[in-house]
């Protein structure tokens, strides 16, 4: 199978066009984009292994005003195999940026638990994504049709789904566990934050809740990256700061930009700088993925890749003293772990730029509510520096969508600094994962719980068990398992008198 890169988005092509300024800007969508687009293409190109029933919902488009009346069908999943005859718990999870299908088949852990609790299986597609258009194919099309886009709406959403599921007479009093990995896991935590009346407990995995401005510092999602590679050799992250300037210096001339286009196999040879700087950008991204999915056992999440990728990658990366042409053939050998494992990859492809929307999605909500700042300086990380500038920012995005980001927004809707009010919200967050920068590491009140786990990256505790997994990670699970139960239980003794 050809592997293609798909590191790439319409933003970063914006990115080149503009260039300097969206630096900042196209580094945490292209790191979606490549991250959702590869969840999707894993769910095509392997059999589905779960099952369930696809079924639509009527969804108000603006559940905050009484002068919009539109309405559209919401999709969800249900699976109710195991559910138990009678006010079955309801396991819920709330759907990020993406197929919502996609998450189903990522989330092996509600359905190893289902038999268990006797749950009825719940997958809620988040509004703009999948198949969830508000407006079909002009949902994207301009302000008037995507404003709509919002967090607060989507949590209306599920709330509205489960009143209508409880609405039934066999789900009259059951209780409702919420699940959700990276933005579903934010989801997740602020909707029993939001409506604890409606939601028992929640399971939110690798939620970066805190990665807002004021509250994290930018550099730290990068340093953690950083982290990783060190970890696996301590030159590893040395020489990748070193490789900067020597792709700079050794392209700066035509028979160099010649050189490295035939030793790494690009597709399209380099021709100028901003060829160069989409070079770099695509090692970032790569460096980045790899950190996220640095996960315990061999796997085609992102791409088919080893048992801790970043190991394998800084197994090339160890001789302190390689520079110039033999550190840029070392760092191929090392890319060519995440972007040729199946050794079938013809050539590198820098660019690729099918449109995808959920790409669109994200990035849209990432110019309102989801500003979440990420910085390097290039001494204390492995990347360039770059500051982080909201400035530009902002600019980027009222030229992109007519729209001026709120970067205090989230925090004021769900809080981040205060939130020793939260109660039954587990926050699990794999140490190695670079966006526990923004998770919550510590226990907010006697049940708002932090788990920590130090072998994990991105919410591998929602995958389904496997036989490699870390102690930890197993632990992990045992929590949620424990906390599930005792919301199931308080919630019953409280409705004791039906
Ligand atoms: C629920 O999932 C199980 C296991 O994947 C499957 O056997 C069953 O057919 C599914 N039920 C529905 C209603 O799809
Ligand atoms: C949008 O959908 C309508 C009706 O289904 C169709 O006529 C139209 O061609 C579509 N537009 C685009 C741009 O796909
Ligand atoms: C830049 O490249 C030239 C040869 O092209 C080499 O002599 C010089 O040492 C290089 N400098 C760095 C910093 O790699
Ligand atoms: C650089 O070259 C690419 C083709 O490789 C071209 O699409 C782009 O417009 C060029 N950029 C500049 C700034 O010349
Ligand atoms: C993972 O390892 C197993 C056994 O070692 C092998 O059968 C499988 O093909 C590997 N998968 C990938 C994606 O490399
Ligand atoms: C490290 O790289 C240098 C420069 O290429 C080389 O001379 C040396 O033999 C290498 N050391 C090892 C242990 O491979
Ligand atoms: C991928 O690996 C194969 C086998 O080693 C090699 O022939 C091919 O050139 C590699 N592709 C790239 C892009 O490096
Ligand atoms: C991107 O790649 C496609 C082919 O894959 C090519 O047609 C196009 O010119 C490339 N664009 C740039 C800017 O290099
Ligand atoms: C957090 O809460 C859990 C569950 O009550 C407890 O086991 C753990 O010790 C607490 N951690 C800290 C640091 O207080």
């Amino acid at each position: 199978m050809h592997f293609g890169m798909k590191a790439h988005n319409i933003l970063l092509l914006i990115f080149i066009a503009l260039c300097q300024p969206a630096v900042q800007y196209a580094f945490l969508n292209r790191f979606y984009r490549s991250y959702h687009e590869q969840l999707r293409t894993q769910i095509e190109s392997h059999s589905a292994k779960y099952k369930y029933e696809i079924k639509t919902i009527d969804m108000p488009v603006d559940h905050f005003s009484f002068s919009v009346l539109d309405t559209f069908k919401l999709r969800y999943l249900l699976n109710n195999t195991w559910q138990k005859p009678k006010d079955a718990p309801i396991f819920f999870y709330t759907g990020n940026e993406g197929n919502i299908e996609t998450f189903a088949q990522n989330t092996g852990f509600m359905w190893d638990i289902a038999p268990e609790f006797g749950a009825l299986l719940v997958f809620a597609e988040h509004r703009y994504y999948g198949e969830s258009m508000p407006y079909s194919n002009k949902s994207y099309a301009d302000l008037s049709h995507l404003g709509y886009l919002t967090s607060q709406q989507a949590l209306e959403d599920y709330v509205d789904l489960i009143q209508y599921l409880r609405s039934k007479p066999e789900y009259k009093h059951s209780p409702v566990i919420v699940f959700g990995g990276s933005y579903g896991g934010m989801l997740s935590a602020w909707i029993r934050i939001k409506y604890p009346h409606i939601v028992q407990g929640a399971i939110a995995s690798s939620a970066p809740i805190l990665q807002f401005s004021g509250v994290t510092e930018c550099e730290a999602f990068l340093r953690i990256v950083t982290s990783d590679f060190k970890i696996a050799h301590s030159n590893c992250p040395k020489l990748i700061r070193k490789s900067w300037n020597v792709i700079y210096n050794i392209t700066s001339n035509d028979k160099g930009k010649k050189w490295l286009s035939d030793n790494w196999k690009l597709c399209q040879p380099l021709k100028n700088t901003s060829d160069v700087k989409q070079l770099i950008s695509y090692l970032e991204d790569i460096y980045t993925n790899l950190a996220v999915v640095n996960y315990p056992y061999n796997a085609s999440f992102l791409a088919p890749l080893p048992a801790y990728p970043v190991n394998a990658v800084c197994k090339h990366l160890t001789n302190q003293s390689l520079a110039g042409m033999e550190l840029l053939t070392a760092i191929h050998k090392a890319i060519s772990i995440f972007t040729n494992y199946t050794k079938e990859t013809k050539c590198l492809n820098l660019n690729d730029s099918t449109p995808e929307l959920g790409a669109v999605g994200w990035s849209f909500q990432a110019c309102t509510e989801m500003v979440m700042p990420i910085c390097s300086d290039g001494v204390n990380d492995m990347f360039e520096p770059r500051p982080w500038n909201l400035d530009e920012y902002t600019k980027d995005c009222v030229k992109q969508y007519s729209v001026k980001p709120q970067p205090n927004l989230v925090c004021e809707q769900y809080g981040c600094k205060d939130l020793s009010t939260a109660t039954n919200i587990i926050f699990s967050n794999g140490l190695m994962d670079p966006w526990s920068s923004g998770g919550v590491l510590r226990n907010l009140s006697s049940s708002a719980i932090a788990v920590v786990i130090p072998e994990s990256a991105h919410h591998l505790d929602l995958r389904s068990s496997d036989a490699n997994d870390p102690y930890s990670v197993v632990l992990a699970r045992k929590y949620h398992r424990f906390f599930i139960r005792k919301w199931i239980e308080e919630y019953r003794d409280k409705n004791k008198s039906y």
